[in-house]
């Protein structure tokens, strides 16, 4: 075989891709576990930042196990799992979001009228963390995702101990674009959450991420979040998951049994 004949060029060719496929493939599954972890810290990070207790520098883990208090809440009536209610799957340590809102025998379909945050499934249990300070729960921080542009935005938002004032707001995990949906990164619009009230003092719903910027005259003004300038769809999928969240449909029951005495 002549050392330029296109036989030997494309075997040279699907040689290399091979060695390279296998060199990748190799690296994906080893790295596997480091990228689990790494993605694990991340979220911790945020569940702390949300808090606003992280610390740059500190060490992630032992902050969070210092801090924060995580427990299951039955969605439904409001209720926290006792610690002899956990399972191996259900058990606040290992509790994965995607996994149980895909899995049928901890999940339901949603009504398409209710599924605002285009979630399509919801699992019947929910993570929730507690900032405590010595004894005192200071804060809760609550899981929220729904559907961006591009992609499901994962995120939390922090409550103070009156249930309803913004502690904080971060993103973990979403796809939207740098620079337009990519900009519920920012820490100043992230900041701008904070003090902002859920409810008003009827307990009804108010949060809402408006398309414009809010106006600091308006008496709504308290219950608005500046929406994002040319990511429109972002700004009405963030607002869709915490109104979603936070609404009867998602925390409510569980926002009234803590304010009913359950908040030690
Ligand atoms: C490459 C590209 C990426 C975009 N990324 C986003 C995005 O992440 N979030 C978003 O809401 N809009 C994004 N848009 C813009 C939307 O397509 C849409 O124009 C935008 O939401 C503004 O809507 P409006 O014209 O109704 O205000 C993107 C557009 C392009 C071309």
């Amino acid at each position: 075989m002549s050392t330029d004949s296109t036989r030997k060029t494309v075997l040279v060719a699907l040689g290399v891709c091979l060695v390279c496929s296998v060199l990748v493939s190799t690296a994906a599954v080893g790295l596997k576990s480091i990228q689990d972890s790494n993605k694990e810290l991340d979220k911790l990070k945020n569940i702390l930042s949300a808090g606003n207790i992280y610390k740059d520098g500190a060490d992630v883990r032992q902050l969070f196990d210092e801090n924060i208090k995580a427990g299951i809440m039955d969605l439904e009536n409001g209720r926290p799992l006792s610690a002899d209610q956990y399972t191996e799957t259900l058990n606040p340590d290992i509790f994965d979001i995607k996994s149980m809102a895909k899995d049928p025998k901890f999940s339901h379909l949603l009504d398409a009228g209710k599924d605002i945050a285009q979630i399509k499934r919801i699992s019947k249990y929910m993570v929730y963390y507690q900032v405590m300070e010595i004894d005192r729960i200071t804060k809760i921080i609550l899981p929220v995702y729904g559907k961006g542009l591009w992609s499901t935005m994962y995120g939390f938002v922090a409550l103070d101990r009156d249930l309803t004032t913004v502690k904080g707001f971060t993103f973990y995990e979403h796809g939207e674009t740098p620079g337009l949906g990519g900009e519920v990164d920012n820490p100043a619009w992230k900041a701008s959450w904070i003090g902002k009230n859920i409810y008003d003092s009827a307990g009804q719903l108010k949060i809402e991420v408006i398309k414009e910027k809010v106006d600091p005259s308006d008496p709504a003004a308290i219950f608005q979040v500046d929406g994002l300038s040319g990511a429109t769809i972002t700004t009405r999928g963030v607002n869709a998951l915490v109104r979603f969240w936070l609404s009867a449909d998602g925390y409510g029951p569980f926002i009234e049994y803590l304010k009913s005495g359950g908040l030690q």
